[in-house]
């Protein structure tokens, strides 16, 4: 009921403004109690068309990495239209060019989900290195008759190489955990420099090639682009040694759905561990999905207590200085 209550415009003198999915209260509260709030009630997001008459006539928009932001979405807005408050740290669902043209701030929420991020990316490679998740299907498949002497084998941890893809925050909390707890050698392969990491943890910048070959765990922690899209495809997994574990919490389109299938079926790489896949949600007739060498969670890693608490409060401090138009708390665009 109290949702119901929610997600009907009030019609007040208040700045109206939409939420297309409920958020913690941690940040929902303070937008409802400012705001002529509209918040979509349904798990589920809104179709195209609610979303559309949703946002129209509003000055700002909490928006989630499942809707797209972009021509359509700010005519259908308005021209009142001042702030995109993106609930995610990634904004690869917003044309951020379109939305500077047009004099909209766009904001995200940084910071606060890196540590979750990177723990979530650590449980993924060791549970596909050391067969975690097929080990327990076999348990309980009922197929545990004794102990076996060469069965589940998996890859060793300690003392590998991790090849770490993309540098910044999270790339750089993966490293730490890699080389802090599990002694390992750091690559990484970034446009730029990350002296911090190179001094802290001895991380060496590599070429890709050069990371593709001599990398135990591969970690892409790089944001979506056209540039990034699709760049661990057939070609990059069969640089990577047959003992390599492929992960990715980033994006899916970062590696090509059918190639990464393609090589953990033939071999060509040991496993992989996804958060992350293209389409989401994976389609449950994906032949991925039959794979026993591929652990897959449905886009969770950000999902802790702190990480969306942190993330429900940046993105209403984001909406609500947006809408005063003042310079939001974590801006994508208009930094200055
Ligand atoms: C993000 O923030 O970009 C994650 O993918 C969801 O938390």
């Amino acid at each position: 009921m109290a949702l119901q209550a929610e997600s009907a415009h009030q019609g007040t003198s208040k700045p109206k403004v939409a939420v297309t999915r409920k958020i913690p209260a941690a940040g929902l509260d303070r937008i409802t109690a400012s705001c002529d709030a509209f918040v979509w009630p349904d798990p589920m997001p809104p179709p195209r068309d609610a979303l559309l008459r949703a946002v129209a006539g509003c000055e700002g928009v909490v928006t989630l990495l499942t809707d797209a932001v972009n021509g359509e979405f700010f005519d259908a807005a308005g021209p009142q239209l001042k702030v995109v408050s993106n609930f995610a740290v990634g904004f690869n669902n917003i044309d951020v060019a379109e939305a500077t043209r047009r004099g909209v701030r766009i904001g995200n929420t940084p910071n606060v989900l890196t540590d979750a991020t990177a723990d979530m990316a650590f449980a993924l490679l060791i549970a596909a290195a050391r067969r975690i998740v097929e080990s327990r299907d076999y348990v309980l498949a009922g197929k545990w008759k004794t102990w076996e002497p060469e069965g589940h084998v998996g890859v060793d941890l300690w003392e590998r190489t991790i090849g770490i893809v993309g540098m910044g925050r999270i790339g750089m909390a993966m490293a730490r955990r890699c080389r802090g707890g599990w002694g390992m050698r750091i690559l990484y392969h970034d446009r730029f420099a990350n002296e911090q990491v190179e001094r802290e943890l001895g991380a060496r910048r590599v070429e890709m090639d050069e990371l593709l070959g001599e990398s135990d765990f591969v970690s892409v922690h790089t944001d979506l682009n056209e540039t990034t899209r699709g760049m661990f495809n057939s070609g990059a997994f069969a640089k990577m040694k047959r003992s390599a574990v492929f992960i990715n919490t980033a994006r899916g389109p970062l590696h090509v759905h059918a190639d990464l299938h393609a090589a953990l079926r033939d071999g060509t790489i040991f496993a992989a561990g996804l958060d992350v896949t293209d389409p989401e949600p994976i389609s449950m007739s994906d032949p991925l999905l039959s794979l026993p060498n591929c652990v897959i969670a449905p886009h969770i890693a950000s999902a802790t207590v702190s990480s969306r608490n942190g993330m429900a409060e940046i993105a209403a401090d984001n909406l609500l200085l947006g809408i005063q138009g003042r310079s939001l708390r974590c801006p994508v665009n208009f930094q200055a």
